[in-house]
């Protein structure tokens, strides 16, 4: 007979016992229900409305369906040889991930032990913090700058010996600030190879900016630099989930030993593929959208009388004179589902993705019913 059960919480370690889960939005037919709306024009998430490039859409309809009974690529082989021609870097600098998502792990994992801490901003992407969190690190969360950058003095004044990995998001999730070349050079020389710097470039392909600096280009200086990017965004493959990870050999070679093996499927490796082949086109033609798009809905707001932050990627950010749980509930009604930013400490804002021109007509619309009178 077995024995009895422990107590649940006896085997929880401490820091897993106060995280609450990460609550995701329900499929859209349980939302249309709930909200009672014909349809839901997803707004929350930064994806490219027009869709994966038409290379990206060959490759996933020449998929040959048996081949889903047969592991994928362990290591992306043919995918890391495109991104190698395409950056000018070997194949062996980058780790392809299950959406650039996982690759914040193996970092952390590779480099991190009891003890240890990695640092980042206070309103960023959050699963940096989270990772290093569940994963047992203290994440030191350094408070944005006036102009909702990255503070890059008070970064690296809370430096300490314990420091290993520091997270720097270029544009911004949520705010759209980006490091320019010279802020980014400045603190990587200040840093000087002592700690891991990982570079998130999620968004770097919406940026038009002379300023902004490419990541992958640093990497032949800084051999203490790993520049994420993903295929999430820019190339509309969100649903297959994959996304990589650049730096010098020696460095991923360490991070590789942290690696989940065949967390990357066959077809996004395939599509990921395709949309290297057009990407130019790809990357212009989303460019333009989100122009328009930012170039619409900025002057709207201030009609409105809303502040609102774009920056240089595919969302923006307005401040609402209610909060913006209340704010969700009711744009959901009309068919608009919005990010409630309360999460990113950022209370009563909501995150909006740019899009279609319609769908933005549709926000602002949407905006001006919820408005106090
Ligand atoms: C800044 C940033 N980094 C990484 C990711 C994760 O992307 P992926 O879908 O590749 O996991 C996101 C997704 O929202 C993001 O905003």
């Amino acid at each position: 007979m077995a024995g009895s059960f422990p107590p649940l919480e006896s085997l929880v370690p401490r820091h897993i016992q106060h995280i609450e889960p990460y609550i995701p939005s329900k499929p859209d037919d349980v939302l249309r229900q709930m909200f009672g709306c014909e349809r839901i024009h997803r707004l929350n998430n930064n994806e490219n409305a027009l869709g994966p490039s038409p290379k990206a859409m060959e490759a996933l309809a020449a998929i040959d369906l048996f081949q889903a009974s047969v592991y994928p690529s362990g290591d992306a082989f043919h995918l890391r040889t495109k991104l190698a021609d395409r950056f000018g870097l070997t194949p062996d600098s980058f780790i392809v991930g299950n959406g650039a998502n996982e690759v914040i792990a193996f970092v952390i994992k590779a480099f991190c032990q009891e003890g240890d801490n990695i640092i980042t901003a206070d309103k960023t992407f959050a699963v940096y913090e989270w990772v290093a969190e569940f994963s047992g690190y203290e994440a030191r969360l350094v408070p944005l700058g006036e102009d909702y950058g990255f503070d890059d003095d008070a970064m690296l004044a809370a430096i300490d010996a314990r420091t290993k990995v520091l997270f720097l998001c270029s544009p911004n999730n949520p705010t759209g600030s980006y490091w320019s070349e010279a802020k980014l050079r400045r603190f990587l020389d200040r840093i000087d190879g002592r700690q891991i710097v990982v570079l998130d470039e999620a968004y770097c392909e919406f940026v038009e900016a002379a300023d902004f600096p490419d990541g992958m280009k640093l990497l032949h200086e800084y051999p203490n630099l790993l520049v994420f990017r993903t295929f999430s965004k820019m190339f509309a493959l969100a649903g297959l989930r994959i996304g990589f990870m650049a730096g010098a050999e020696k460095l991923i070679d360490v991070v590789r030993r942290t690696c989940v093996v065949y967390s990357v499927n066959s077809f996004a490796q395939q599509a990921a593929i395709g949309s290297l082949e057009d990407a130019t086109e790809h990357i212009g033609r989303t460019r333009a959208m989100v122009r328009q798009a930012r170039e619409f809905l900025g002057p709207e707001l201030d009609k409105l009388g809303l502040f609102h932050l774009a920056g240089e990627a595919n969302y923006m950010m307005i401040r609402l004179p209610m909060s913006d749980t209340l704010a969700y509930r009711k744009l959901m009604a009309q068919g608009l589902m919005v990010r409630s930013m309360t999460g990113f400490r950022f209370p009563n804002h909501i995150r909006v993705t740019l899009g279609e021109l319609p769908v933005m007509e549709k926000l602002a619309e949407g905006l001006k019913n919820i408005l106090p009178g």
